[in-house]
Order: C-alpha cells, then structure tokens, then sequence
C-alpha cells in the first residue's frame, strides 16, 4: 500500500482536487493521506474518512521522504525549491505536480491519462518517476479533439483562446468581479432610469474603466468590459508563453516530438470565470466527410460531446455559462470552411480547474494505486 502525501491541497486547484477525490471516494484507496502546510504546521489536518492527523511540514525533506507519492498543488516556486533535493538525497518516490516546472524537463511525462495513457504507461514501465499536469489550454485542447490526433489526421492546427480569470490565479477571479461590481456602480442610477441614454452610459463606463483607481493590482489593466490579448511571458520569437506551449505541450503529451504537429495561435484572456474556450482552425491532411469527423471526435473519450452546428443548441451548450463545473468537453462550429475542404473550423469549452488542472492529477495518482 503506497503513503500518498498532499501539498498544496487548500489553494484552488488543491481544494478542486479535494472535492474530486472525495466525490469518487478516491481517498477509501488510499489508508493513510499524509497532509502538509507552508504555514500551519502541528494544526489538525482534513478528515477524509480516516480521522484528522497533524499537519507536517511541507519543507521537512525528511518527512516528505517517508512518501511513496508526493501530490502538490503547491505552485511552481515550491517544486523548483524542493524537487531538486529530495530527488538528490535519494528519494525514489513519485512526484506528481500539478505546478508546469518541470514539464518539459527530459525526465518529466505531461499526464492526461484520455489522450496519452499509453504514453504514461511507457513512462511508468521505464521507471520514470516525475509526472507533470500539462497547461490548462492545451490539455483542453487535447480532450476536445484528441480524436483527430489519434486518426492521424492533423496537418496543423490554429487555436486562438479565450481563457478565464482561473488560470491567473484565485486573486484575478475576485479581481475581475471587483471590476464588474466597480463598473456596474458607475453606472448604477443611469441604469436604473429607463430614460438615460446608452452613450452616455457608456462614456461613464468607459472613464471608470480609465480611472486610476480601477481594480487592476493582478492584472495590471482591465478585464471586465475588455480583453487581454497576451498570456505569460514574453519570448524573443514574437509568441507569448502560453502560446509557445500550444505546439511544445502537445507534441510532447502525444509522444511525437520527433515529428512534431504545428499548433500556433493567440492566446486572450476574457471576462470568464474558469472556463477556457477555444476557436480551432484544423488542416486536415486528408478529405473526411464531417459524419466521420464528428464520429472521431465523439468516440475518444467519455467526456467529449459533440453540439451540433445549431444557433440554438450551441447558445445553450457550447459555452462557460453552460459547461463550469462540469467535467464535459463540448466541441460545437464543426463546419468546413471556406478556406478550402480540408480546413474544418471547431469551438471547444472546458472547466479550466477541472480537465485543465486537478482532474489529470488526480487521474494519475488513481492509476499509480490501482
Ligand atoms: N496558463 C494558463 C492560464 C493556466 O493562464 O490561463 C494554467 O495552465
């Protein structure tokens, strides 16, 4: 029976990966959860049905040595300072991470258990040890049209995002509530009256949104009521990180570096939640009727579901409103474009802390106890 140790496990993507394992009894699996503390260390630790325990010390090398799996949520900065020594004092033990530190280091294996669980297989049967949650968009990407990959069918593919507040942090999300709730207040009397007129609202929108004293300590500049067309760092090749990762990230999670698929496109952040949406334009290498595309897409994975190319059903189902929350991965638009009939237009939504981030995690601690 393997000791699991959490880190990271009240922070948001932590708490979501909480609130996963104990809605599909993951921890009757597991006999003694070992849970650790940045801060609260000797404090009682969570009761997930076997009792509270002391918080350790997440910094304790020799505590977290006593682990066969360490599971952090902890962040990128906690795996660049403990990683490193505790796999130089020797420690043997598997890492899985949901931070991207060590993503792309030759070691690491990027999980998403749906699309790549052959590759993870490989991974473990060569002793590998370190297994890495891949970026939210691009896992997105992946469990919407995984389908097309597997059939071999992709020449290219452009995804441009439309990514939540989530994947900036839980202080961006209350940051972008605060920026609706200081826009609608600007406003509030004029709305109020039925008689107002709309530019006049909106000059006053515009002004609030200009004032020095708009909330934008996280982001820097507003997101409600406009856009941020740049994600991460900025790279000497002209892309953003988050960009970058689009073709780095995917290659690598399908096991073809050698032969990589391109996959580029602008990343933006909007006025979501924690929701990512996508618009995909897709080079297929061959002609394929649409019934065939949409059977490939479909059959990939349990959580996948094609929306017909409605006005109606995709107002309803293809969007963060319809899709928080949940596990499902709509892909709707599917329609050969004008561009030629090998180029196939899609849109995909998926719950950014869920598929993106705490559910190929705690996926991947699942497989390692079974
Ligand atoms: N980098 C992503 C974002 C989240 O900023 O939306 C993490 O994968």
């Amino acid at each position: 029976m393997k000791r699991v140790g959490f880190v990271g496990w009240r922070g948001m993507v932590g708490s979501v990966l909480m609130e996963r394992m104990r809605a599909e009894n993951d921890f009757a699996q597991i006999v003694e959860p070992v849970f650790f503390t940045t801060s609260q260390v000797g404090q009682p630790g969570p009761d997930v049905g076997h009792g509270t325990a002391p918080l350790l010390d997440a910094e304790s090398l020799d505590a977290l040595r006593e682990l066969d799996v360490i599971v952090t949520c902890q962040g990128g900065d906690y795996t660049k300072s403990i990683h490193p020594r505790l796999r130089a004092s020797g420690w043997n033990g598997y890492w899985i991470d949901a931070a991207s530190a060590l993503r792309m280091e030759p070691d690491a294996t990027i999980i998403l258990d749906p699309v790549n669980r052959s590759v993870i297989d490989a991974a473990l049967a060569a002793n590998k040890r370190d297994f890495i949650g891949g970026n939210c968009t691009v896992s997105l990407m992946l469990m919407a049209i995984g389908g097309l990959f597997k059939a071999d069918l992709i020449e290219w593919v452009s995804a441009m995002t439309y990514q939540a507040a989530s994947g900036a942090g839980a202080k961006n999300m209350r940051e972008l509530l605060a920026q609706m709730g200081a826009l609608h207040r600007s406003v509030a009397p004029l709305l109020d009256d039925p008689a107002s007129a709309i530019l006049d609202i909106d000059r006053h929108v515009t002004a609030t949104l200009r004032a020095p004293d708009f909330p934008t300590t996280s982001f820097g500049v507003p997101l409600a009521g406009s856009l941020i067309p740049w994600i991460d760092t900025q790279l000497d090749n002209g892309q953003s990180r988050e960009e970058w990762k689009g073709q780095a990230e995917t290659n690598r999670i399908l096991g073809r570096t050698e032969q990589p698929i391109p996959v580029d496109g602008l990343c933006v952040r909007i006025g979501a939640m924690r929701c990512h949406s996508q618009g995909l334009t897709i080079k297929l290498n061959r002609d394929v009727p649409m019934h065939d595309i949409e059977a490939l897409i479909a059959e990939a994975n349990d959580w996948v579901r094609v929306i017909p190319n409605d006005r109606t059903t995709t107002l309803h189902e293809l969007s963060p409103a319809a899709v928080t929350g949940s596990l499902q991965i709509p892909v709707g638009r599917l329609r050969p474009m004008n561009l030629g009939s090998r180029y196939l237009s899609a849109f995909t939504v998926g719950d950014q802390l869920l598929w993106g981030a705490a559910e190929p995690v705690r996926r991947m601690l699942m497989i390692l106890l079974d």
